[in-house]
């Protein structure tokens, strides 16, 4: 057993605060040649790899060609980081227990695209971000941790996404530690982390 592998499709900023936290990192795939965080992952020396998800005539076979190249790393955890792909049932499974992804808001609230949109819209005060397990149910699954921030009143989508973003980088390698450490118990799909660790954060 291999660390993390990490899935990203663009800027790769947890990747990279992951890399940067000191986490064990085998390797970072991304279904985009042209995600940015490729370069940063290749000149930390990283094994890279890109599955393009053009190339596969359905959702099934482009997740058997990821979960190939995946499994050649041999990883611990399989963490999704800005990986915008909707995965199969099977790939879910095949990972269960060990795929963990961030989700830009407090789910249960928000789930799907354009977050940080949808909590100005709703007119909600706080926002944020949340590490969970990955299961079949998009955006929905065991939770490991949670930030939250404040929605000011001048906030437009840049600036809340700004300061999640922030909160994000420092909820996402707390939580992959945790998982390595094996500090991670999920029950009645509820997580909770040995050694009573808090499993929020408040960044006003
Ligand atoms: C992050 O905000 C992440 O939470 C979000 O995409 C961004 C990727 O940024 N993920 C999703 O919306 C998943 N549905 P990054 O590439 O800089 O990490």
């Amino acid at each position: 057993m291999n660390g993390i592998v990490i899935l990203i499709s663009g800027r790769g900023s947890n990747m990279q605060a992951m890399v940067e936290a000191g986490l064990p990192v085998a390797a970072v795939i991304s279904n985009r040649a042209d995600a940015a965080g490729l370069g940063y992952a290749a000149g930390r020396g990283i094994a890279t790899a890109i599955v393009p998800h053009r190339d596969y005539a359905t959702r099934e076979a482009f997740d058997a060609a990821l979960a190939q190249v995946i499994d050649g790393f041999r990883p611990e955890l399989v963490a999704l980081a800005g990986f915008m792909r909707i995965l199969t049932d099977g790939f879910v499974l095949r990972y269960e227990g060990r795929l963990l992804n961030i989700h830009p808001s407090l789910l249960p609230a928000f789930p799907g695209l354009d977050t940080h949109a949808k909590a100005i819209n709703a007119g909600v005060k706080l926002h944020g971000c949340t590490v969970h397990f990955v299961t079949p149910q998009l955006d929905h699954g065991p939770i490991v941790i949670q930030a939250a921030v404040p929605v000011l009143p001048h906030d437009d989508e840049a600036s809340l996404a700004a300061r999640v973003l922030m909160q994000e980088h420092r909820i996402y390698p707390q939580a992959a530690r945790w998982f390595l450490e094996e500090k991670l118990v999920i029950a009645s799909g509820v997580v909770r982390v040995k050694g009573d660790h808090p499993q929020q954060l408040y960044a006003p």
